[in-house]
């Protein structure tokens, strides 16, 4: 049986900590469909057409990696493509308390599917995208936190 997992978010830029979660996401699962929200974010950085091509220079080499989209309820798409799980990443004790809610949320909506929760590696653990945007919207230096394909489009976007 193969096993599928999601690891849904707004990625919006995708960083090395998402990279490293979704490799860290292959010794569970057989694929990782990295699955981006549409309508996540009110007012995102990149479309969701950017980021999936920013994901794609990131992590597309990979068979066993699909990068998609979806809109509406995770529960809903994880049913439509099969998927057992739900992978998302803990960083801090301060992200625990919304990722609990939605983890027993999801359950509510779907008990047959599990969340996984990953840690990353410690190097990454205070990255969010939410700093990234800050740090490169100021001119700073993210060339160490991101793939160079979204150090870029970052450059590109804030230098317009
Ligand atoms: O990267 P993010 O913004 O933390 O990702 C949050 C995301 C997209 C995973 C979450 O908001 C989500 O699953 N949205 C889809 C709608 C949904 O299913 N909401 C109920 C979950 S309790």
């Amino acid at each position: 049986m193969t096993r599928i997992a999601i690891y849904p978010g707004s990625f919006d830029p995708p960083t090395r900590g998402h990279e490293d979660l979704i490799r860290r996401s292959l010794a569970l699962a057989d694929r990782v469909i990295v699955a981006v929200a549409i309508n996540s974010t009110k007012q995102p950085l990149f479309t969701v057409e950017e980021r999936l091509a920013l994901l794609r220079e990131m992590v597309g080499g990979d068979p066993r990696i699909a990068l998609e989209t979806f809109d509406g309820l995770l529960v809903e798409f994880a049913k439509r493509v099969g998927a057992s799980m739900v992978v998302r990443g803990l960083r801090a004790v301060s992200d625990f308390e919304y990722e609990f809610q939605m983890a027993l949320m999801n359950r509510q909506l779907h008990p047959s599917m599990e969340t996984v929760f990953l840690v990353p590696a410690v190097d990454l653990t205070y990255l969010s995208s939410s700093l990234v945007r800050e740090v490169a919207r100021y001119g700073g230096d993210v060339s160490a936190l991101v793939a160079p394909a979204v150090a870029r489009a970052l450059a590109g976007r804030f230098r317009s």
